[in-house]
């Protein structure tokens, strides 16, 4: 059983106290973006320091080294996500740049639709406006219940011989819920249709296996996941791969070039054009190694007794409004949160200046979600493998003395 106190000590972040009030971090924003272990920076500048050079471009012994470094993190970092190797996995900069290839890559006819939902993040709900504009594609968005929860039976009414792709988060980054992403996928194969799954916040938090939710497109971040910032992932399935044109061209993508024509190469390389980040990517290999020594179903089981114990503590301070369900098996570590009489920004700066705390508040790329919510903003509480019971506790008396203080009833 991995012991929380043990992984706090891999994070140089967390040992350190502010100066004016000698106060440790309360990282709670990992919804954002996650802190990162020393193994993972430990691994970039080995990198950098002992065969930092382009790979796929020489012959010599240096960026063979580099080549295989690149091309096995690959194969580690589909593994973790359940796809076969590095022939189903391109690397990104982000989720937003996955979507993007996909939403960019795949051929659209007047008439054909898309259905994604209305809890999406604007990495999955920007780029398919784009496509509804440019290309006359119908846009459908599935509701969200009074539950917090997908409104399944709105998908199920409204998907038609037209809709050529659902595409929808495996967890709400503001919300937290847990979707039934399995569920929906039937619904879209058995509609023909194709499906993309937004991992963006469940890749980090609870194991996940591509081939089990069916899906033919999985989009990951790396930096929410213990990896350097600028990377991310996305699987496609080698059943839909020849219907996904490359996204960007150029050098590294190719398999030949003459003066009338270029022809592609293999995936992932394909999807990949120019030098990429390598020294991220290799990066983000070592991040997932670390993740699999904690073991996900751990990192799940825990994220699961900290939210419990952060919304019963939050959801008994006066003032507070919370959102987000209380069924916990649908729910990851994230809680969304207004006090009253107090703008959301106001509230995580005084978290952060009396208490050392990190929230994010705002709107959290997640505009139309909080016109449903009824809400301008919210702060959001987000949790990760190293916070442990006693900052939930912390936190929630702090804001507790914030809300009485300064908080309207
Ligand atoms: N989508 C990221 C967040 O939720 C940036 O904060």
């Amino acid at each position: 059983m991995p012991d929380v106190m043990r992984i706090r000590e891999d994070f140089p972040i967390l040992q350190k106290v502010r100066e004016e009030d000698n106060k440790p971090l309360i990282y709670f924003d990992n919804t954002a973006t996650s802190l990162t272990p020393v193994v993972v920076t430990e691994t970039i500048l080995e990198y950098y320091h002992n065969y930092g050079v382009n790979i796929h471009r020489g012959i010599y012994n240096l960026s063979k080294i580099a080549s295989e470094e690149y091309e096995n993190a690959h194969d580690i970092v589909a593994k973790f996500i359940g796809a076969t190797d590095r022939t189903e996995l391109a690397f990104t900069k982000n989720t937003t740049e996955a979507i993007n290839i996909v939403a960019f890559g795949l051929e659209w006819s007047p008439g054909d639709e898309i259905i994604i939902s209305a809890m999406e993040h604007h990495s999955n709900f920007v780029p398919w406006q784009i496509i509804r504009d440019r290309f006359h594609v119908k846009l459908k968005f599935i509701p969200v219940k009074d539950d917090y929860k997908l409104d399944i039976e709105y998908l199920e009414n409204n998907i038609t011989k037209n809709t050529k792709l659902v595409a929808i988060t495996h967890v709400s980054n503001v919300l937290g819920t847990i979707n039934p992403v399995k569920e929906i996928g039937k619904i879209a194969h058995d509609n023909g249709s194709m499906f993309l799954v937004d991992g963006a916040q469940s890749t980090p938090h609870m194991p996940v296996n591509v081939k089990d939710i069916g899906c033919d497109f999985f989009a990951f971040s790396g930096h929410k996941m213990l990896g350097p910032t600028g990377t991310g992932g996305l699987y496609i399935s080698s059943d839909v791969i020849d219907k996904v044109n490359p996204y960007q061209y150029g050098g590294g993508m190719i398999s030949s070039v003459t003066f009338e024509k270029s022809e592609w190469g293999e995936m992932p390389w394909r999807f990949e054009a120019g030098t990429p980040n390598i020294a991220g990517g290799i990066g983000l290999a070592a991040a997932v190694k670390y993740l699999e020594k904690i073991g996900m179903n751990w990192v799940r089981s825990h994220e699961k007794e900290l939210i419990k114990r952060l919304v019963n503590g939050v959801s008994e301070i006066p003032n507070v409004e919370t959102y987000g369900t209380t069924d916990f098996e649908h729910r990851g570590g994230i809680l969304p949160f207004n006090v009253k009489g107090l703008d959301a920004h106001e509230v995580a700066l005084y978290l952060d200046q009396l208490g050392n705390v990190a929230v994010r508040s705002g709107l959290h790329c997640a505009q139309p979600l909080h016109n449903i919510l009824k809400v301008s903003a919210t702060v959001r509480a987000s949790l990760y493998i190293y916070n442990t019971k006693e900052e939930v506790d912390t936190f929630v008396d702090l804001l507790n003395e914030i809300a009485t203080s300064f908080g309207q009833e």
